[in-house]
């Protein structure tokens, strides 16, 4: 029988085809390789369209060469695609368009308001979630500073603490601003007043996105910089959703995120939580609370919307052990782990989406030859495998009709 067989749909960086996480590949490449799964990478300007082929990129673990050979399609896709602005990405959307009936681990969630919205029905979620509405105009980020002193103003489809406004109320009437531009840039902090802070939010370059005003969390620690959770919630190779792990990170001075691309630094969940909520018994509370809540999330936003194989959510601490949902990453990076020191953890964050299509893989042969001898029974014309799992494919994801699969709209 034939190897199963993985592959890593990612976009170039440039047109030099230059890879972003090759290093995280080429542990996943190596992992496939000890589990019996061949893994390799593409992306949507590799595929020959025309011959039913991919000029697919090999890693070799043993002489840390690459190359690239033409193949087949995958029996299994892990999505590694983040939204962007550019050609490359429309490449992507006809990519998934096109070939909608194969086998993906996981499909695109929506946007930061969409997935509000979503878990913002579930009750059980509700006490977690800050308060958040579509930006329309300032009035929205005013009304939300009259209950709140802090607000974060969010681009929906925002990565990396890229465009964030940060407004205070300041105890005299007047309101601070701090901000990141979009290309991840320290904005110069400005103080306005109530006058005139409508203005100064209308001024913010909102890139053409469309935003959400959010009540901000006080995260700062005793020394300034803000700080929050990074939790990764994943499938594992039984198929169930577990949480990997979850660290800390501290941004920059004169930070309003914490993002490790935006100069945050990794700190452990234990360090962080023992100086800022105290004992031992409200840590532990704290994390079986926010593990549970990690799992459930995860949980539902598959049944809502299809197939995940996992996501990190970006959870604020309060003071008082509360937690907060500021976000879901659907396409998450683990470098927090090892920047941590958490090697196992790390290990497990890059091994897990391997072990979790190898059992998706297993079930699919399982199903399909379950379906072959059904059908032998009914003395059913032959068909060949190609047709008959793209069969399968096809009915199981025919219930996914989207629109707007990468929530641009909302
Ligand atoms: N409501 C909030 N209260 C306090 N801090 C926030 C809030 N929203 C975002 N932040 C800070 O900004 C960072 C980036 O925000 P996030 O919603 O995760 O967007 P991105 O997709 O750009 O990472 C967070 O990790 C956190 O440090
Ligand atoms: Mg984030």
């Amino acid at each position: 029988m034939s190897q199963p067989v993985l592959g890593i749909l990612t976009l170039y960086l440039n047109d030099n085809k230059a890879l972003e996480e090759r290093p995280v590949y080429e542990k996943m490449i190596a992992a496939g390789k000890r589990l019996g799964m061949q893994v390799f990478v593409f992306t949507p300007q590799d595929v020959d369209d025309g011959n039913g082929r991919i000029h697919a990129l090999f890693f070799k673990p043993e002489t840390g060469s690459w190359s690239r050979k033409w193949v087949r399609f995958p029996h299994v896709i892990y999505d590694r695609c983040r939204i962007q602005r550019s050609h490359r990405f429309q490449q992507l959307l006809a990519f998934r368009k096109r070939y909608s009936h194969l086998i993906f681990l996981n499909r695109p969630l929506r946007n930061k308001w969409t997935v509000y919205k979503t878990l913002s029905k579930v009750s059980s979620f509700r006490g977690h979630l800050p308060v958040t509405r579509l930006y329309q105009s300032p009035e929205d980020v005013t009304s939300l500073l009259r209950k709140f002193s802090t607000v974060y103003v969010k681009p929906i489809n925002g990565t990396g603490g890229r465009g964030i406004l940060r407004i205070d109320r300041k105890t005299d009437g007047s309101f601070l601003l701090q901000g990141r531009n979009h290309s991840r840039g320290i904005v110069s902090p400005k103080v306005v007043s109530g006058q005139n802070l409508h203005g100064a939010i209308r001024s913010w370059d909102m890139h053409g996105d469309r935003y959400i005003a959010q009540q901000g969390l006080n995260i700062k620690l005793p020394n300034g910089r803000v700080h929050d959770y990074r939790m990764l919630v994943q499938k594992n190779g039984s198929g169930a959703w577990e949480v990997t792990g979850c660290a800390g990170r501290i941004g920059p001075a004169g930070s309003i995120t914490s993002n490790l691309h935006g100069g945050g630094q990794a700190a452990s969940m234990n360090a962080l939580l023992k100086q800022w909520v105290g004992g031992d018994s409200a840590i532990a509370q704290i994390k079986s609370t926010a593990e549970t809540f990690g799992v459930n999330v995860a949980r539902h936003l598959e049944s809502t919307y299809s197939s995940l194989c996992e996501l990190a959510l970006d959870l604020a601490i309060d003071r008082s052990g509360k937690i907060w949902l500021l976000e879901v990453n659907p396409k998450p990076s683990r470098e927090v782990f090892s920047k941590v020191g958490e090697r196992d953890v790390y290990r497990k964050a890059i091994v897990r989406p391997i072990e979790y299509g190898l059992w998706v893989y297993q079930q699919r042969r399982s199903s399909l030859s379950h379906k072959s001898s059904l059908s032998a029974e009914h003395k059913t014309a032959g068909g060949q495998t190609l047709g008959t799992e793209h069969r399968a494919a096809d009915a199981e994801h025919r219930y996914y009709s989207d629109a707007d699969p990468y929530g641009i709209l909302y």
